[in-house]
């Protein structure tokens, strides 16, 4: 293991003095931007656009035909014109409900924002310019005065609060989610949408953070949309229409059930979960064998997150791997089969999980605790106290480029 982290170390060191520019300068753009430079550019190999209905586009995915959405084909004026009736309620303003809110507002959409008045959120939603009384008000205020519900609540509050929401939802109100959480799982939940309202979903793959910053770049983060319930007949060109307003570069199909599957799944996986367990793995194995903490780090985290990962996200797997030393390559090639037949029976217990509620029912019981965030605190301070993560701000600090966290 060792010996293969430090072959790959050296030939990224080496293939640093060696890479073309354009190798280098790839290191440095964030994946996200990667996906969309990738669409962009790639003539799609299959695209049709079908007549009469703008955006469509079926796209082959490594021989799997998708339909895709594109920001382009919306542009502002077609979007505030098909709002123009609209005000847009957002209810709840944390992640989400900043970055999409305030996406919203800047593409000149008529846009409201309602949370627990005096809470956290009400602070930050008045630092961020919503006026009380003009644009910023109690839940309730703002759902009576939207016409478009957007409940970007935490998960565990759209099911706390749900009992006094439902009611507000009125016919010709469109009902909109950022997770397939709240209505999937409605034996836990009991959020259950009213009949007659379009119910529509658009899920940002990416912290509302995110969101906010790529649109600011004048870019967009990738999206989700879904349509659980379509009384209009216009449901889903609604949703792709807010998926544009909130910020989307482009976004694919899903239903509600498949957006929370996968949702659940990955960020237990890969995206969180897996990822803090692997580097912990490596980086405890490398401590126990005395290395010391700045090469396991460097050889465990900052390689990877710094120079190996950009990589793929640019331009895939096999071309980090070619950025790579032959020695590296070796050891890569025989051991990531080892690690897939290690991880795929924790993978499928992981789906078993979600799918069959136990993940939600977890989530709701901890997030709906009133004590939520310090609970939530103390076990991040844990993580902040490892020794990895330790390491990992002394590391940083020697980045030349560093500037005070
Ligand atoms: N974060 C992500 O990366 C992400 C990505 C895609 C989709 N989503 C989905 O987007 C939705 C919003 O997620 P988020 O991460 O933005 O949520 P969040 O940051 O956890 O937002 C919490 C919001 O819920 C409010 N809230 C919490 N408990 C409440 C209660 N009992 N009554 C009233 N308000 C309460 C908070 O208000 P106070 O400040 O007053 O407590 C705050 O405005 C969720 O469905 C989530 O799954 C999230």
């Amino acid at each position: 293991m060792s010996f293969v982290a430090r072959s790959a170390s050296q030939s990224i060191r080496a293939a640093s003095r060696r890479a073309p520019r354009a190798v280098l300068k790839a290191a440095r753009v964030p994946p996200q931007t990667a996906s969309f430079s990738l669409l962009a550019r790639t003539p799609a190999v299959h695209q049709s656009t079908s007549r009469g209905t703008r955006g469509i586009k079926t796209l082959d995915f490594a021989g799997t035909k998708e339909v895709v959405y594109e920001r382009s084909d919306w542009p502002l004026a077609r979007l505030q014109e098909y709002f123009k009736n609209d005000t847009l309620a957002l209810i709840g303003y944390g992640s989400q409900g900043h970055g999409q809110g305030l996406n919203a507002r800047d593409n000149g959409l008529n846009v409201i924002v309602g949370v627990r008045k005096d809470g956290e959120s009400w602070k930050q939603a008045v630092e961020d310019g919503w006026i009380p009384g003009e644009t910023l008000f109690p839940i309730e205020e703002a759902i009576n005065r939207g016409t478009v519900i957007m409940n970007l609540l935490s998960d565990a509050a759209q099911s706390q609060t749900w009992p006094q929401i439902e009611p507000l939802i009125t016919k010709g109100k469109t009902l909109y989610f950022s997770h397939g959480f709240s209505v999937v799982y409605k034996e836990d939940t009991k959020v259950v949408p009213p009949r007659d309202v379009d119910v529509i979903l658009v899920a940002p793959k990416g912290s509302g953070r995110t969101v906010r910053t790529l649109f600011k770049e004048g870019r967009g983060i990738n999206s989700s949309v879904a349509v659980f319930q379509d009384v209009t007949g216009k449901a889903k060109e609604k949703a792709i229409a807010i998926g544009v307003a909130i910020g989307s570069g482009y976004m694919y199909e899903t239903t509600f059930e498949k957006e929370v599957y996968s949702d659940l799944y990955g960020e237990r996986g890969v995206l969180m979960g897996a990822i803090q367990g692997l580097f912990l793995a490596q980086y405890q194995v490398l401590r126990k064998n005395g290395h010391t903490p700045s090469e396991a780090f460097n050889e465990t985290v900052e390689e990877a997150t710094q120079s190996l990962y950009p990589l793929i996200g640019e331009k895939g797997m096999d071309y980090m791997y070619n950025a790579c030393s032959t020695t590296a390559r070796r050891g890569a090639l025989d051991w990531a089969p080892v690690f897939e037949k290690a991880n795929v029976p924790v993978f499928e217990q992981l789906y078993e999980s979600v799918k069959n509620g136990t993940e939600t029912r977890k989530s709701l019981e901890f997030n709906g605790r009133s004590t939520y965030r310090d609970d939530l605190q103390k076990e991040l301070d844990v993580i902040n106290n490892q020794e990895i993560w330790r390491t990992g701000k002394v590391v940083r600090s020697l980045r030349p480029d560093h500037k005070p966290e």
